[in-house]
């Protein structure tokens, strides 16, 4: 028997890798599942990003390694997004890498940065790539609490009254997943004082910003923060591509570049239909955002009153893809409360532990499933 590499015992599998195995077994099995639990658009990417990757099949050099900083285009397509959407400049040159999803950019930069025995700030509730990426690299996560009666922002006066000292990366998400909280240029600008003070590099991860918010906010645009931040954002759920892989990463020049050293030697370039459909969607935006969130504010009003058929309570001012919502009784684990509701109405809906211990007591829904499906949820109940 081949031993693995001690860092596998620092993570577990993917709670989704591992939940979603579950999910697909009742559904073999016969069972009618609703998956209220990732979030995976189920809308299609517009129909003239479709046919730009179609028609780029024909191009000359569509097949073959493509450039480990993606196409001069793609990257001026961003630039240009980045100024009409966020207000923020971007040299397409050397201050945008696009990457292959942003997920894969959560372990570049990581590699990029992190030795041995570094820490890192990850805020709890948040995405559980942070900590696993940290784990596997020998880091160690360090947590910040977000906080309903903190309105799920950072508290920065109690973060001060730690030891900073080994602390090298910041993760910070805003809009924030899973509770849907904007953040704000205010915070941001006090971010990028606190880690210019502390010598912290702090990495958002802005892939909802336009998913029901009409305010689109990147920490780029905070006056100084590319000495100290980097952003990452991606178009899985901006344009409905999770599936196409691609994102990117944008920051100064001395950090992308310690970041493309990673990448350059982990991959081989991004497929070259993938890039053109990209570069298309970010050209042609027209009316897509008001199309898209028209549909899941559609869903979110359904799952409103599903919420209140479970007696839960959620807060309305939230932005993104899901929605957070308390459960009313805090004898019952919000694993337990899943689980139960998996077995006995065939609904799967995630538990907020997944996103750390201070998503206890919170379930988290998806707004990539039907009005026909949330209504049919409605009615098992
Ligand atoms: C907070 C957050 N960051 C990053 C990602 C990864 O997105 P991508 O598809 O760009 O890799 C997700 C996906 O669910 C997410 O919720």
């Amino acid at each position: 028997m081949i031993q693995e590499a001690r860092r596998l015992s620092t993570v577990e599998e993917y709670y989704f890798s591992k939940k979603l195995r579950e999910v697909r077994s009742l559904v073999a099995k016969g069972k009618p599942i609703i998956n209220m639990g990732i979030g995976s658009p189920d809308l299609k990417p517009s129909k003239v990003v479709i046919e730009a990757l179609q028609t780029s099949m024909n191009d000359a050099s569509a097949h073959q390694y493509q450039s480990y900083q993606g196409l001069p285009e793609l990257r001026a397509a961003i630039s240009e997004f980045y100024v009409k959407y966020f207000g923020v400049a971007l040299d397409p040159e050397n201050e945008i890498l696009p990457l292959m999803g942003s997920k894969e950019g959560i372990m570049h930069i990581s590699m990029a940065f992190l030795n041995e025995g570094d820490e890192v700030l990850i805020p709890d509730p948040g995405y559980p790539t942070y900590t696993s990426v940290t784990k596997l690299l020998g880091a160690i996560p360090v947590y910040y609490d977000l906080t309903e009666e903190n309105a799920w922002l950072p508290d920065l006066d109690a973060l001060e009254q730690q030891d900073l000292s080994k602390v090298k990366i910041m993760w910070l998400n805003y809009p924030h997943m899973p509770t849907g909280t904007k953040g704000g240029i205010n915070l941001f600008e006090k971010l990028v004082a606190f880690a210019k003070k502390h010598q912290i590099l702090l990495v958002n991860d802005n892939p909802y910003s336009f998913v029901l918010n009409d305010e689109p906010e990147s920490i780029l645009s905070v006056n100084g923060a590319k000495d100290v931040a980097l952003e990452l954002n991606s178009l899985s759920k901006t344009f409905n591509m999770a599936g196409w892989r691609i994102g990117m990463v944008l920051g100064n020049q001395r950090n992308l570049n310690a970041i493309l050293k990673v990448k350059s030697n982990m991959d081989s370039g991004m497929f070259y239909g993938i890039q053109k459909g990209a570069v298309q969607a970010l050209n042609s935006v027209g009316d897509w955002f008001v199309n898209i969130n028209e549909t899941y504010r559609r869903r979110r009003a359904l799952i409103y009153q599903l919420c209140e058929i479970l007696d839960c309570t959620y807060d309305k001012d939230t932005v993104g893809m899901f929605i957070w919502a308390k459960l009313s009784s805090n004898r019952v684990s919000a694993e337990k409360f899943i689980d139960d509701i998996l077995y006995d109405k065939d609904i799967f809906i995630t538990p907020g532990t997944v996103f750390g211990k201070n998503g206890e007591g919170y379930i988290r829904f998806s707004l990539c499933v039907t009005e026909e499906k949330i209504k049919e949820a409605i009615n098992r109940f």
